[in-house]
């Protein structure tokens, strides 16, 4: 009967390969996980944001940048646009928001009463409404098209009702609304 080959070789020098091979390989791991977080940062992707902004969910109604006749979408004089939202038990208002394609659009939203979500599928829209808090998130959408936005956390038992559209329109049509109305929504 022959001895069975060892299955490492019994010099050490195996070991110590296969060690500094699985060194590197976590050390490169490291290094990747800390480019994708840089980069994600520098994205203004991260949650949370690191710039904070509060308000008072028991105001909003009545003063300041989400009073009813503030809401939806408005154009910045750079050409940019900004569309304010609030979220509520259940709904969101407006509940269609109608935004142009190639323009970069900054989302300012915030939650009158429980944490919801916001996010617009198909996009990387996903934001929390927290009342006392003003989410905020800029996107660029290139593609026209109808969107559906879903609030996305339980915020109980009319949850699966709040749902809410999002319209990407032409950036020429667009204008044309805004033109026309203060702060274009599709809402009907
Ligand atoms: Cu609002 Cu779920």
């Amino acid at each position: 009967m022959t001895e069975p080959e060892p299955l490492l070789p019994d010099d050490g020098a195996g070991g110590e390969r296969a060690e500094r091979r699985w060194a590197t390989i976590s050390v490169a791991i490291l290094v990747l996980l800390v480019a994708l977080a840089t980069f994600a940062g520098l994205h203004l992707a991260a949650m949370p944001q690191s710039r904070v902004e509060t308000v008072d969910p028991r105001r909003l109604h009545l003063a300041g940048e989400f009073i009813e006749s503030n809401l939806g979408s408005a154009v910045e004089p750079d050409g940019s646009g900004t569309v304010r939202a609030i979220g509520q038990q259940y709904s969101f208002t407006p509940s269609c928001i109608i935004v142009p394609t190639g323009t970069r659009i900054t989302f300012r939203a915030t939650s009158a009463d429980v944490v919801h979500g916001f996010l617009i599928s198909g996009t990387n829209v996903n934001l929390m409404l927290v009342p006392g808090y003003v989410s905020i998130l800029a996107a660029r959408f290139d593609e026209p098209g109808e969107r559906l936005m879903p609030c996305q956390e339980f915020c109980s038992v009319g949850h699966q009702g709040m749902w809410g559209r999002v319209r990407i329109i032409d950036k020429r049509a667009f204008a044309r609304i805004a033109a026309a109305q203060r702060r274009p929504s599709c809402v009907e």
